[in-house]
């Protein structure tokens, strides 16, 4: 059986399409969830943004693809300080892997759930040190300038690291 879409209806759904939707009325909509591949959601998140939608009242989920962007790792090995559910743990940290994996590989209990910058469930505090992030779609830039991170997108930069799950 062949199934009738109305034409404006059809294809990919870009920001055109989503101003069509919603008669161009994009900001009285109070909360935005972008859902599916990297590429849709970027670049709808940017169209919004574009239009006055501010960030903060999108959310975001995207299904991870194969391709990663390359490790921006910048210290060969690092050692990083966990601070988690008031216990302090050491750790050392291998070249290419994030806060988040080396965590959970010296079981650590660190909370995540997206793995893709986009939920901010991993989100934690760097104390000492510092970071630099793949991707962020989680955190606004007052977190970001009041130390927080996605640890599932950090990479050290300073040998060594102090990152707080507490604050
Ligand atoms: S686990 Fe979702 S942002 Fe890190």
């Amino acid at each position: 059986a062949q199934t009738h879409y109305p034409t404006h209806l059809r294809g990919r759904i870009d920001l055109a399409m989503v101003q069509r939707l919603l008669a161009d009325d994009l900001i009285s909509i109070d909360r935005w969830y972008l859902c599916g591949p990297s590429d849709l959601v970027t670049t709808l998140r940017e169209g919004l943004a574009s239009e006055g939608v501010s960030t903060e009242r999108m959310n975001i989920e995207l299904f991870r693809g194969a391709g990663r962007s390359a490790p921006v790792n910048n210290v060969p090995n690092s050692k990083i300080a966990i601070r988690l559910s008031g216990t302090e743990h050491t750790v050392d940290l291998a070249a290419g892997e994030t806060v988040l994996e080396s965590a959970l590989k010296n079981n650590i209990d660190a909370p995540y759930a997206c793995l893709g910058g986009a939920c901010g469930t991993c989100k934690a505090r760097i104390t000492t040190g510092a970071v630099s992030m793949e991707q962020n779609f989680a955190l606004n830039s007052a977190e970001v300038e009041a130390g927080f991170v996605l640890t599932c997108q950090s990479h050290p930069t300073t040998p060594t690291v102090t990152v707080d799950y507490d604050s």
